[in-house]
């Protein structure tokens, strides 16, 4: 392996100091978009680094989420690597070119940047804010009005209504998804993301981080999220920086190793209790077979349904609509309370639905409210796919705990074994 003569903080084998393994990962893995060389940086007048010899390498296509507590250093690394913070010492690599003293006008247009609690811009509307960017890049009017329609369809908000209003004229989970447009804007290859869903309620957020995950698969940035939540870490993360005092990297893992082997007792503390509970924030809902139920249209005559039911040992149908969307529950008793009523007009309204990319820690929080002890699966556009229930949960659970405890083997073999 050839080693720059730069990376001084790793020795031959390629680990650092910290002794977490950097820039030496197997062959089949994507290129390294953003390589931090002992980046440092101490604030004038301070008495400690504020970010101290950071070094860590984050592949092309990747999400790797900085995570630590309050001071440790997060956003000051962020905007170093955009250089809206200026390094004391270290380099910064981006895409194999050292733009630790290039024009930083010009890196920062090549990154987007979500800044902590949204800071859009009050007096510009919303199509403003977004067209910050393009127009900067010097785009013509027509391409940057096609972009911002095209960024607010991304980010599931309808052009027409939002992007004349004011920022000040949306929820907080609006301005959060205008953040992630405007920080999309040109289509940069990096995206520097620094709590980006920090001040929402856990609904919204957890409906954010889906959407993102799904433009994220489709739009295939490399990402650095920041957070302190170690359960948005795990749940975003294809990778995670545990970050102590000055940025001094605890552990930098995947998400299962992180779970299953922390490397000391700093991460075994920021993991905290529950860790088996954490572990149902690695797996998705499109990850595990789901079951059926009875189901009929809304459009179907009430004998439709009670012959459903008497078929089956479930106690209610669900209702479709025409496209295929779960509008209701409807049991016997609501069947005979609602003799002559149309079949999405009677019964209740299934509250505990989850999308494919939602997490079996998200499916589980719906099932324990859920009133037939089942939660819908639908897919994006909102169509019924099928139900999840305990049992396909725990068996979902188990399979994952032997599937750790197998690769921890192999593992083991590899290490141990002959080379
Ligand atoms: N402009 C500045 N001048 C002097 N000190 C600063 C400046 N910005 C940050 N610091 C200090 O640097 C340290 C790291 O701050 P930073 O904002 O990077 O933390 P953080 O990890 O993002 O925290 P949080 O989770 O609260 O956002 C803190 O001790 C902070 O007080
Ligand atoms: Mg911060």
């Amino acid at each position: 392996m050839t080693q720059s003569p730069h990376t001084a903080a790793q020795s031959a084998n390629g680990q650092t100091a910290t002794g977490q393994t950097v820039g030496d990962r197997s062959a089949d893995q994507p290129p390294v978009m953003i390589r931090l060389e002992e980046l440092t940086k101490r604030f004038p007048g301070a008495k400690r680094n504020a970010v101290e010899s950071l070094t860590l390498d984050i592949h092309e296509g990747e999400i790797v989420v900085l995570v630590g507590p309050s001071g440790c250093g997060k956003t000051t690394t962020m905007k170093m690597i955009n250089r809206i913070i200026e390094p004391s010492s270290g380099r910064i690599i981006l895409n194999g070119q050292d733009v630790t003293t290039t024009d930083a006008d010009t890196l920062r247009r090549k990154i987007g940047y979500v800044i902590q609690q949204t800071g859009l811009f009050p007096h510009m509307t919303i199509g403003e804010n977004i067209a910050t960017v393009p127009k900067l890049l010097g785009w013509d009017s027509a391409r940057v009005r096609a972009r911002v329609d095209e960024l607010l369809t991304m980010v599931n908000m309808d052009p027409d209504e939002y992007r004349g209003r004011y920022p000040k004229q949306l929820s907080g989970g609006q301005q959060q998804r205008v953040g992630v447009a405007r920080a999309l804007g040109a289509d940069p290859e990096v995206m520097l993301m620094d709590e980006p869903f920090g001040a929402i309620d856990p609904i919204t957020r957890d409906r954010l981080q889906n959407e993102f995950l799904r433009l994220q698969s489709e739009v295939r940035k490399t990402i650095v999220f920041v957070t302190h939540d170690i359960d948005e870490a795990i749940k975003m993360g294809d990778r995670i920086a545990i970050l102590q005092e000055g940025s001094r990297i605890a552990q930098y893992d995947t998400p299962e190793r992180i779970l299953s082997d922390p490397a000391n007792d700093f991460v075994k503390d920021f993991i905290g209790a529950g860790a088996s509970l954490k572990r149902l924030n690695l797996s998705r809902v499109s990850d595990i077979e789901c079951g059926t139920w009875p189901t009929v249209r809304a459009s179907d005559a009430h004998e439709v349904a009670h012959r459903m039911l008497a078929d089956s040992d479930r106690s209610a149908v669900l209702v479709l609509d025409d496209a295929g969307r779960p509008v209701r529950w409807v049991s016997a008793d609501h069947l005979r309370r609602g003799a002559d009523a149309p079949l999405d007009q009677i019964g209740s309204v299934p509250q505990a639905v989850v999308q494919p990319r939602a997490t079996l820690s998200d499916a589980l929080n719906e099932l324990v409210a859920a009133r037939y002890a089942v939660t819908v699966v639908v897919d994006d556009q909102g169509r019924y796919q099928g139900v999840l229930d305990f049992d396909q949960l725990n068996d979902a659970i188990r399979s994952m705990r032997s599937a750790a405890v197998a690769a921890a083997r192999t593992e083991f073999a590899d290490e141990e074994g002959p080379s």
